[in-house]
């Protein structure tokens, strides 16, 4: 039997692996499936891991307030070395550009395992943007022996480093099946949810809403201060718009947050949402702006205009379809897209177009397809 090893540690890797945990769940009779998380996340990885049902069979509970990079990547190595040695597995998967990813792909390859990295061949070819995942996945890339890309675009990107095609798989993106299972839970009759009914409670039924989420290295500092200017203009200058933004645990987001959009009565400040609350609002909403991968990954299989504040992306194809457009951290550019598609009809039609450039939601069925004829 194959002995696999599943490694995340924070809130995107734990979504997009969670499908693949459960698809090779349902082969025990071919595979030796664990998982192990590095909790470089803690909160934010546990609503996850909570609402997927996932019981980790190892977890190194590292993470640290405000944790740096050099601790964490030396924390992740050393805490897997025991974990690697005892279960000995055949095959690793490591998912995206993390720390974790690409800490969790140097130990497993020091300990003899084949590494599988899902969501393989993101590149935007800038190695500070975004800080630090470009280089990470790199890292990861050049280790891996297997890669799960998500598109052709991707899966180029790893024939152009001479990856060799046949350890190269398209698959769609892991984001479409963890958005499927979480849409279609959510709608079942069974189902409640507290925090959607709390949400229901604070959206104003009356506005269009602006749903808003960001995080990334380096939008810290004056990149954090321009855009919560931008989103404090956005809402003084637009009284039938809510701004709802779940913000992220970071403190270098936090703060600024915090201080520069607090007590303005069209904008709500909310805790990180659990996955299903999350695309409840994401389907409620008129436009979405946001630094994140994955939400650019998700917006535009439900059909959300996304202004995306960040000067590169890994993930030009939904910027080729339109349906996703960058407007970096610059305050009247955010302003202004943001004014655009709030008063310009044809404008918003063209980019709220129902788009699915990442998948039909079997990726994970693929990957385990995949592994099963090695
Ligand atoms: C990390 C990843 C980034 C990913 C993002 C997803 C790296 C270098 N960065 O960035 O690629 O896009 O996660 O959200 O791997 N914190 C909490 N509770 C949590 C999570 C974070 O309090 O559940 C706080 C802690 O103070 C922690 C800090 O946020 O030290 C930073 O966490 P870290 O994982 O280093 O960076 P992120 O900005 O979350
Ligand atoms: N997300 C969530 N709750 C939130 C905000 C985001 O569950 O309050 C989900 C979102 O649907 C997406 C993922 O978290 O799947 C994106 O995480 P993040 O933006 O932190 O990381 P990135 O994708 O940029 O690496």
């Amino acid at each position: 039997m194959k002995k696999n090893l599943i490694i995340f540690g924070t809130r995107p890797e734990a979504i997009k692996m969670a499908p693949l945990v459960k698809e090779f769940l349902k082969h025990n009779n071919k595979f030796h499936t664990k998982v192990c998380i590095t909790a470089q996340h803690r909160e934010m990885l546990d609503q996850v891991l909570s609402f997927f049902e996932i019981i980790p069979d190892y977890d190194l509970d590292l993470m640290k307030p405000n944790q740096n990079l050099y601790s964490l990547t030396a924390d992740i190595i050393t805490g897997l070395k025991p974990v690697l040695e005892e279960f000995n597995p055949d095959y690793v998967y490591v998912h995206g550009d993390t720390t974790t990813t690409m800490a969790a792909s140097i130990a497993s390859f020091y300990s003899g395992a084949k590494v599988c990295h899902v969501e393989a061949g993101l590149r935007t070819f800038n190695k500070r943007s975004p800080f630090p995942e470009e280089v990470n996945r790199s890292i990861a890339g050049s280790i891996s022996d297997y890669h799960f890309a998500p598109t052709n675009t991707s899966k180029q990107n790893l024939l152009n480093e001479n990856v060799s095609e046949k350890n190269i798989l398209v698959t769609g993106n892991t984001v479409i099946d963890a958005l499927q299972f979480s849409s279609q839970k959510v709608t079942s009759p069974s189902y409640s949810d507290e925090e959607v009914e709390n949400l229901k409670a604070i959206a104003d039924d009356s506005k269009r809403l602006i749903l808003v989420t960001g995080h990334r290295r380096e939008n810290h500092g004056q990149g954090f201060i321009d855009i919560c200017n931008a989103l404090k203009q956005i809402a003084i200058e637009n009284e039938d718009v809510q701004i709802i933004y779940p913000v992220h645990l970071n403190p270098n987001v936090q703060k600024p947050v915090y201080e520069l959009l607090a007590n303005i009565e069209n904008i709500k400040l909310i805790d990180p949402l659990s996955y299903p609350a999350f695309v409840w609002l994401m389907s409620k909403s008129y436009l979405i702006i946001t630094d994140s991968g994955g939400v650019q990954e998700e917006a535009p299989s439900l059909g959300k205009p996304v202004l995306v504040m960040r000067d590169t992306t890994e993930r030009p194809e939904a910027v080729k379809a339109g349906t996703v457009f960058l407007v970096g951290t610059n305050k009247s550019k955010i302003i202004e897209e943001a004014n655009n598609l709030l008063s310009n009809e044809q404008a918003y039609l063209k980019m709220s177009k129902l788009h699915n450039p990442y998948g039909d939601g079997t990726a994970c069925d693929s990957i385990v397809k995949f592994i099963s004829n090695l």
